[in-house]
C-alpha cells in the first residue's frame, strides 16, 4: 500500500515509518493516523525485525494532532478521535518487535505519545518534547497520562502534563524520556546502527523479552480513563480558547 503523507521503507528486514506532511510539521491528521495505523500494520505483517518510526525533514518529528482538524470537534467527534490516536499508539506499542522513536526536531502532545508509545527513543540535539495539551485546553489523549508518568515519574509527568513543557534533549535524557541523545547530524547513522544490532537479535527472544516487560503494564483502565476524558474537554470553554489561539497565533486567555 502506499500513502500520500506516511511512507513505509525497507532495509533488509528493517521497517521505516515516516511521517510525511513537513508544511504542518508533521502534525498527525485523520488521513495521516490511519495511513500510519496501516503502515505499522503492513510492516508487522511482513515480518519487520523492527520498525523505526520518525517524522519527515529536521524540523519535526510530529508536532501533534492536528489542531487545526480538532478545534471544532464535538463530544462525540473527539471520543472517536482520541480512539484511532489509542488504536495506533497500541499497534506501535504492541508491535511484534522493537521500536525505535529517532526524534529529530518537535515531538509535541500526540507527537511524544507516539514516540513513547516505541519501545526506545533517540533525540537528536535540538529536539524538543513534551506533552503539552495542556495550552490547548485539553489532556493527552492518546496514553501521554500513562505513559509519561511510566517513564519520568509521577512528579516529573505531573509537572510536564500541567505546565506543558517542552523538554529540551538533554533533560528529556535526564528524565528518562531519550534513552540517547546523539549531535543532529549523526541521528540517521546511529538510528540505522541501532536498528541493525537490534535486527541482528534473536527473534523469538526478543518478542518473548518484549512481551514479558509489557506484561507488567497490562492494566488498561487508565487508557481507557483517559480516552473518555480526552473527549468530554471538548467543547468547553478551555478546549475552545485553547485551540482558537493556536489557530489564532496568539497566547490563550483561560477564564
Ligand atoms: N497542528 C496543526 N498544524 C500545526 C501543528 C499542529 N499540531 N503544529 C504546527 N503546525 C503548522 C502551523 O500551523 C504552521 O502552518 P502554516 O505554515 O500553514 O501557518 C506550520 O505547521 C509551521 O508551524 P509554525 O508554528 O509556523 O512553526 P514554528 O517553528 O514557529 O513553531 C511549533 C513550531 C511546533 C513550536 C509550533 O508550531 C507549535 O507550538 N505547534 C503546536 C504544538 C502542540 O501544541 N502540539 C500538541 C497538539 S496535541
Amino acid at each position: 500500500m502506499t500513502w500520500d503523507t506516511v511512507k513505509l521503507e525497507w532495509s533488509d528486514d528493517i521497517a521505516t515509518v515516516t511521517v510525511d506532511r513537513p508544511d504542518a510539521l508533521n502534525a498527525l491528521n485523520v488521513e495521516t493516523l490511519e495511513a500510519l495505523g496501516e503502515a505499522v500494520g503492513e510492516a508487522g505483517a511482513n515480518d519487520a525485525r523492527v520498525l523505526v518510526l520518525r517524522g519527515a525533514g529536521d524540523d519535526a518529528f510530529i508536532a501533534g494532532a492536528d489542531i487545526a482538524y480538532m478545534k471544532d470537534l464535538s463530544t462525540t467527534e473527539a471520543q472517536a478521535w482520541g480512539e484511532l490516536g489509542h488504536d495506533v499508539a497500541d499497534a506501535i506499542e504492541r508491535f511484534p518487535a522493537p521500536t525505535v522513536a529517532v526524534v529529530d526536531g518537535y515531538a509535541f502532545g500526540g507527537g511524544c505519545e507516539m514516540a513513547m508509545a516505541c519501545d526506545l527513543r533517540i533525540g537528536s540535539e535540538s529536539a524538543l518534547i513534551g506533552n503539552t495539551e495542556i495550552d490547548l485546553g485539553i489532556i493527552p489523549g492518546w496514553g501521554g497520562t500513562q505513559r509519561l508518568p511510566r517513564l519520568v515519574g509521577e512528579e516529573t509527568a505531573k509537572r510536564m502534563i500541567f505546565l506543558g513543557q517542552r523538554l529540551d534533549a538533554e533533560t528529556a535524557a535526564e528524565e528518562g524520556l531519550f534513552g540517547e541523545v546523539v549531535p543532529d547530524d549523526e541521528i540517521d547513522d546511529r538510528a540505522a546502527e541501532l536498528a541493525a544490532e537490534l535486527a541482528a537479535k534473536p527473534p523469538f527472544a526478543l518478542r518473548a523479552a518484549k512481551d514479558a516487560i509489557a506484561q507488567g503494564y497490562s492494566d488498561v483502565s487508565g487508557l481507557d480513563y483517559e480516552k473518555r476524558t480526552f473527549g468530554s474537554l471538548f467543547g468547553t470553554p478551555d478546549q475552545r480558547e485553547g485551540m482558537e489561539a493556536f489557530v489564532e497565533n496568539r497566547e490563550p486567555e483561560f477564564q
